[in-house]
């Protein structure tokens, strides 16, 4: 058993708290590789940010949880070393789909876990979300939970249509599970292509799908019923399109993905939402710069030369996420 506290981590608590307060969002990001932990960690120091790193059962299958948490703690060293004093990292496990898996990373050294039960009924998300909770509680490791179903692939979970978070369900549903802090749906979804061409409309200008809005009202509703509850977004990625461009000038192939405005996610930021997950807008970033180097540069083939533009690009984007549109910077 190792905890969390060891590492230097910390669990979501107090930043959460201030996060609601302070009407700003903690950057949740995906990590998988040595480069997005780089990226992470500077983009986080040099704007003075807290930060979520998060850890998926596909990113445990790709690089090995060991390695991962290593990495995690190697952050919070590299932080320091960076000049950051006391860093705010929390290693989370994100759509933790079982008992045993978010309990393997609570044992292992995190510091908070999701459990994903939204696709179970309702009572069976209670009472899953409540063993994951009584155990991560015992060493305070904090647990976020998810009610309403996103549309698209939530790990191996995938769903055609999205159910919007009930509101009339949070009050229950957070009290008997003792969740900390809630996962909603409400509008927002996985991947590069959130959005249908059919469920969008045109921007006459650029030809480019302008996506529905988001269900404020859901969002404000839910608020109503738990006044300061830390509230979570996942499928947050707003794919920009100059990455999206980029991509498809070098030989990509990726027609009419689309994610959610920027303009929203700030509104959102300023409310009880107070994690905005984003893992899509790291893998368009990482894979934008691959792409454009190799195809100026041809007879390269060291993974340096191509992976320092790379890390340049996401950490660009991580630090414009912060800055301009979940305010997080400077609240260290
Ligand atoms: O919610 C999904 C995250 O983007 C993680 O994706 O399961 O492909 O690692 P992944
Ligand atoms: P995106 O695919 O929009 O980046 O969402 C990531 C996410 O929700 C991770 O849990
Ligand atoms: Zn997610």
């Amino acid at each position: 058993m190792t905890s969390y506290k060891d590492l230097g981590l910390v669990n979501t608590k107090e930043m959460f708290a201030k996060a609601v307060k302070g009407g700003y969002a903690i950057p949740a990001f995906n990590f998988n590789t040595m480069e997005q932990m780089q990226a992470i960690v500077q983009a986080a120091v040099e704007t003075k940010s807290p930060v979520i790193m998060q850890v998926s059962k596909g990113a445990r299958k790709y690089a090995n949880a060991t390695i991962l948490r290593y990495m995690a703690q190697g952050a919070v060293e590299y932080a320091k070393e960076l000049g950051c004093a006391k860093p705010q990292i929390v290693l989370h496990l994100d759509h933790g789909d079982s008992f045993e898996l978010c309990k393997d990373c609570i044992d292992m050294g995190f510091s908070s876990v999701m459990i994903d039960g939204s696709s179970l009924p309702y009572e069976e998300n209670i009472a899953l979300t409540k063993k994951v909770v009584d155990y991560a509680h015992k060493y305070d490791v904090t647990v976020e939970a998810e009610l309403g179903v996103l549309a698209g692939v939530e790990d191996e979970v995938a769903s055609e249509v999205s159910h919007y978070t009930k509101p009339e369900e949070v009050i229950d549903f957070a009290k008997r599970s003792g969740c900390d802090s809630l996962a909603i749906s409400i509008g927002t979804s996985h991947g590069a292509y959130k959005f249908k061409p059919e469920q969008c409309t045109r921007d006459p200008k650029t030809g480019k799908l302008v996506p529905p809005p988001l269900a404020f009202d859901v969002l404000h509703a839910i608020e109503k019923k738990l006044p300061g509850f830390p509230i979570v977004l996942h499928g947050s990625s707003s794919v920009p399109q100059d990455e999206v461009d980029t991509i498809n000038k070098f030989g990509g192939k990726l027609p009419d993905a689309v994610g959610i405005p920027e303009e929203q996610l700030r509104e959102a930021s300023k409310s009880a939402v107070c994690k905005i997950n984003i893992d899509s807008d790291s893998r368009l970033a990482m894979t934008a710069a691959i792409r454009k180097y190799l195809a100026e540069n041809p007879a390269h083939f060291d993974p340096r030369q191509y992976l320092t533009p790379a890390r340049e690009n996401m950490k660009k984007m991580y630090i414009h996420k912060i800055v301009n549109v979940l305010g997080s910077n400077d609240k260290l």
